[in-house]
């Protein structure tokens, strides 16, 4: 088993040579994946560590696997970073690079990166059955990592206290470090500081609100210029809830507010529900669920967390593309699970309130096709418009600015094949002024009877268009909807021969302002 730890591991094999295998998201070379932990930036690359099980395909003997990219799009996995024993696993956490060196574990000149992780305690170890925080530490650059002897640093004797996201607090008493992490079951993200990363001690609390009816996990608080305005910061907090997101079983949800260095006060305009939605009826409760904020309206998004240390001041983070009601049952072989694509976050103004608003990091290269136009300023009406099928061992982007005018509906069919009922539907209805994501009829879906699935996002149209960004790979689909101020992300398992995508607009005609196409390998 150790020799197999310690084994460098080969590049993760390209798209296409197994099923399924995503051209531009991040998945494990033979394993079991899950919450991307410890996103930082240091000396030119960024680093993903990853809820890895370094012996099999489906969750458990939680440790960190690792890779690292330049670009955010291309991923060099490593040996595992940090493995579990018999005492403990290795569960979701944040790493820093601690540049004035208060932890002690590097130097000034050459400052350590730490991680700060959930021990889940086994029954080897004396903490049997509690979670608490621990560090390990690195000083090369992230490739090796050496537990901390005076492990946990930060116990509340819970048996489920876990998930911290550590940064750097400049206030006006000075610089500290600040800790969100989350009493799971009880529906609380939990506040500490400390000036060394060893000692903590306890801020606040928040929650529950919201969304609220399952665990809250992996956290992450972060400010944020809105509508890049520096003199006007908001906080946004993360809270990842499992079940209980809007499209069923887990997602993200966040909140824009303030935080003083000591608590998180959110807006009264991002609380849709300010005791829980569990604390209200059914009908309300489903009605607060749709007013709540969500990093993504898809059945899979979940976990996503932010780069630390990220250069320019850039804020992007990384979700798990895939969802706890049906996870361990993919139908991929060795692999199983990938990451979304990064997503770059902004601060902006819609409709008299602080929002996300979210872009793919889809950096140019030479691998990135050139846009194929495939109409502008056309009018269409009740018919279909063909698109370039999609490439084995690429993934394709389409771009779509679009005024739906009279028509009455407008429907991309991606992953067509012969059988025009199959297909992943991507539709937007007039009426409803709703998109809709239809999974139900691509490929396979039997595996797990929650699979099957249709997503609906209310989306209102701006100066009386429509506008998309779809990044399709291999077994995903992400909508991109009005610059990104909605995110629809679901998995799909489509059938080998399905590539086939169209447009078709119903109902009366519409006018394709852009429509274009272009691949990335
Ligand atoms: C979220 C989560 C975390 C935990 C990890 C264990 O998906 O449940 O709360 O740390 O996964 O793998």
């Amino acid at each position: 088993m150790s020799a197999f730890l310690d084994a460098a591991r080969p590049e993760t094999p390209p798209a296409a040579t197994t099923r399924f295998r995503p051209a531009i998201h991040f998945t494990a070379r033979d394993t079991w994946l899950n919450d991307p932990n410890g996103l930082v930036f240091h000396d030119g690359l960024y680093h993903l560590f990853f809820q890895n099980n370094p012996y099999g395909n489906v969750w458990g003997n939680m440790s960190w696997g690792h890779a690292t990219s330049a670009e955010l799009l291309h991923w060099t996995e490593h040996p595992v970073a940090i493995a579990c024993d018999e005492a403990e696993d290795i569960f979701s956490g944040s790493v820093v690079v601690d540049h004035g060196n208060t932890s002690g574990f590097g130097t000034a000149e050459s400052p350590a990166l730490v991680a700060i992780y959930t021990s889940a305690f086994k029954a080897a170890s004396e903490h049997s059955g509690t979670q608490a925080q621990s560090l390990a530490y690195s000083t090369d650059a992230g490739m090796t990592w050496q537990k901390y002897d005076g492990n946990p640093v930060l116990t509340r004797n819970s048996a489920n206290f876990r998930d911290p996201k550590v940064f750097r607090y400049q206030g006006d008493q000075g610089a500290y470090w600040v800790m969100v992490a989350v009493e799971a079951h009880h529906q609380k993200v939990v506040l500490y500081r400390s000036d060394d990363l060893k000692s903590w001690d306890f801020l606040s609390d928040f929650g529950p609100a919201n969304a609220d009816a399952g665990d809250w996990e992996c956290p992450d608080l972060f400010p944020l210029a809105v509508d890049g305005d520096p003199a006007h910061l908001k906080w946004v907090l993360i809270v990842n809830v499992n079940p209980g997101a809007v499209a069923g079983g887990s997602g993200g949800q966040y909140f824009v507010g303030q935080f003083d260095g000591d608590r998180f006060v959110p807006d009264a305009g991002s609380l849709a529900a300010p005791a829980g939605v569990s604390s209200l009826d059914a009908s309300a409760a489903a009605a607060a669920l749709q007013q709540c904020l969500w990093l993504d309206w898809g059945r899979d998004c979940y976990a996503s967390v932010s780069f630390s240390n990220a250069p320019n001041g850039r804020r992007i983070i990384i979700g798990w593309m895939n969802n706890w009601d049906y996870a361990n049952e993919l139908p991929t072989h060795p692999w199983r699970s990938s990451m979304t694509l990064a997503r770059e976050l902004r601060l902006a103004t819609v409709n008299g309130s602080a929002r996300l608003v979210q872009q793919a990091v889809l950096p140019a290269g030479p691998s990135a096709d050139e846009p194929v136009i495939l109409a502008k300023d056309l009018v269409m009406a009740d018919t279909e418009l063909r698109l370039p099928a999609a490439v084995p061992g690429t993934a394709q982007v389409i771009d779509a600015d679009i005024v739906p005018g009279a028509a009455r509906q407008l429907e991309f069919r991606l992953f067509g094949g012969n059988d025009p009922e199959s297909g992943t539907f991507l539709r937007y209805d007039m009426a409803a002024a709703e998109l809709v994501l239809d999974r139900r009829n691509s490929g396979s879906t039997g595996f797990h009877e929650k699979f099957a699935s249709v997503e609906t996002v209310p989306v209102c149209l701006e100066d009386g268009a429509l506008n998309l960004r779809i990044v399709v790979d291999h077994c995903s689909v992400e909508v991109f909807a009005q610059g990104g101020k909605v995110v629809l992300t679901d998995l799909v398992f489509p059938d080998q021969e399905c590539r086939e995508n169209r447009l078709a607009v119903r109902g009366g005609p519409a006018t394709l302002r852009t429509l274009s196409s272009w691949t990335r390998r």
